[in-house]
């Protein structure tokens, strides 16, 4: 049934008097030549992300072009206005830190200005996940459109995309296996269109799920950036968004905890990004769901991960568009869903699975022969991470997963920087590597700085994998035997803080523990002994940050977004 939409009357500006709020509305808006007849129309806003620090919204102007006409052919005006765009090498100090700030951004402008239903377009890693947590506080009918994934490259006949590729070029050449000439050409073959990063990075797997908590189009993830395709889906999109404006339809009314347990599932299944699932806990966070990790290692213990995408793999996100994309991901693990949950489109995910054409393709595996046996992502407890850690086992080297080595301990990102290629650092394979001050607050913004780099002198002998432990995230395109998100942070004074050169760890992912195998009482000792940090946040954003943000169990969230 549809409602009585308002509009241009939305949302006045408040000048004490409606009607006069009205007058001078339409009198600007007649500015750009639009007539009274048009403005009685339902009003669709579009987001704009371009930038051209953002070669990942490289496409954005020809995506709004057609998502404009699905709208319009539907009877509404479409009207597109800016937002904060985020690019993850163009984002000091990191991405994290601004995604935020992004989405209330996106909240304050979804409902600062008058539309029935708002187009979200983004992609890069940290977009969806702001694009999302700010719509959906807005609570107004929203619908998400990513940019889709770049293309790939070739590097002497060899394909290569980012960024799974840049980072093993980068170890080849820090090994000294290749030179600057060869690192310069991988250079040039890498993002060889515009687009989100091509492997199951975190653009990849937020779009992902987002289709899978039934926030998009069917099949709407995966079509490359420069395929007609993304132009048809934009086009659907804005087709689609004429229709929840018209019945009010507002994610609150369909999205249920059962959604979110959907893209958990979804997240193991596909090898997702680690980082999926700190965005997810903010998105649900929005909506006013808790995600236990406990219970998430619980709900995809069982789920055989089946999708054969670099990192974890070897495809890129071109093939599993071409190998039917999310649908078809969903319909083999369909006995892991809550099939009756609702979509966007109104209609329940089991009913958007059923015509899943099963033609031949080698990208999404059966679940009886996966690439990765169960629980990609696995949770992590011991008084080295009480509140939890993470580790992303089907990336990691299976001799690594029970693991005891000695610390070798970073303090931060300076530290590291001057000491992991010295030939004085005592250091050897069984080691273990640990990072502190990358967490939320340290960093701050929790760089993607797990993934530490393999000593120089040990990388030469040919150690391509150590247990490496920190507070930080790492990129959804990087592999390794990495413990991440350790929490409580370095900055909050726990066990994790207080670990010295030499302690033992102990890390067995089989039965998800980790543990600084030193005495309580020593322990503690240490942990009476330190100093608490002064508060230096400076002013602005970065004192908001600093004084609000919270923990990656919840999401890395501002508390009062909450
Ligand atoms: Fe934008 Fe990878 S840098 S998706």
């Amino acid at each position: 049934m549809s409602i009585k939409l308002r509009g241009m009357k939305k949302n006045l500006t408040n000048y004490g008097d409606k009607e006069f709020s009205i007058f001078l509305r339409k009198a600007f808006i007649k500015g750009l030549g639009y007539s009274d007849e048009m403005l009685e129309k339902p009003i669709i806003g579009i987001t704009n992300t371009y930038s051209d620090y953002n070669p990942c919204h490289g496409n954005t102007s020809d995506l709004i072009k057609s998502v404009k006409s699905g709208v319009l052919s539907s009877g509404a005006i479409p009207l597109e206005f800016p937002t904060i765009t985020i690019h993850e090498s163009f984002a000091h100090p990191t991405s994290m830190y601004l995604r935020n700030l992004m989405s209330i951004d996106t909240e304050e402008m979804l409902r600062a200005q008058p539309m029935d239903a708002c187009i979200l377009i983004g992609g890069c890693d940290k977009t969806v996940p702001a694009q999302l947590m700010g719509g959906l506080s807005s609570n107004i009918p929203i619908i998400q459109l990513v940019t889709g994934p770049m293309l790939t490259g070739s590097y002497n006949g060899e394909r290569v995309g980012a960024c799974t590729d840049c980072r093993r070029f980068w170890s080849s050449y820090r090994a000294e296996e290749i030179d600057i000439k060869e690192i310069n050409k991988v250079n040039n073959q890498l993002v060889p269109t515009v687009g989100t990063c091509g492997v199951m990075g975190t653009a990849s797997t937020m779009a992902i799920l987002t289709e899978a908590l039934g926030l998009m189009i069917p099949s709407g993830a995966c079509a490359p950036a420069v395929s007609s395709e993304r132009r048809r889906i934009a086009e659907r999109t804005g087709i689609e968004s004429v229709r929840i404006a018209k019945s009010n339809y507002t994610p609150k009314k369909f999205i249920t905890l059962k959604n979110i347990e959907n893209a958990l599932v979804t997240l193991s299944a596909i090898g997702g990004s680690t980082n999926g699932l700190i965005h997810l806990t903010a998105i649900a966070g929005r909506l006013g769901f808790k995600i236990d990790l406990k219970k998430f290692d619980k709900l995809t213990k069982n789920v055989p991960m089946i999708v054969d995408l670099k990192p974890s793999g070897i495809g890129f996100m071109e093939d599993l568009y071409n190998a039917g994309g999310v649908p078809r991901i969903l319909n083999e693990i369909k006995e892991f869903l809550h099939l009756d949950t609702l979509t966007v489109t109104g209609k329940k995910l089991g009913e958007l699975l059923e015509n899943n054409d099963k033609w031949k393709q080698n990208v999404i595996k059966s679940k009886d022969k996966p690439i990765f046996e169960k629980g990609s992502i696995a949770v992590l407890y011991g008084n080295l991470a009480p509140r939890s850690a993470i580790i992303k086992q089907s990336a990691a080297s299976k001799h690594l997963l029970y693991h005891e080595g000695k610390a070798v301990v970073f303090k931060g990102l300076e530290d590291l920087a001057n000491r992991i290629d010295s030939e004085e650092l005592i250091v050897d394979k069984n080691s273990v590597l640990i990072l502190q001050n990358i967490g939320p607050r340290t960093a701050p913004g929790m760089p993607e700085a797990g993934l530490i780099p393999i000593p120089k002198k040990l990388a030469k002998l040919g150690v391509k994998d150590m247990v490496r432990i920190s507070d930080g995230r790492m990129s959804g395109t990087a592999s390794g035997t990495i413990i991440l998100h350790v929490c409580p942070e370095t900055d909050e004074n726990g066990v994790f803080s207080v670990i010295q050169d030499g302690d033992l760890i102990r890390l067995d992912v089989a039965s998800r523990s980790i543990d600084l195998l030193v005495d309580n009482h020593e322990i503690e000792n240490r942990i009476s002994k330190k100093i608490n940090k002064q508060d230096n946040s400076k002013r602005g954003y970065n004192k908001l940050y600093m004084h609000h943000v919270m923990q990656a169990d919840d999401g890395v969230d501002f508390d009062f977004l909450k």
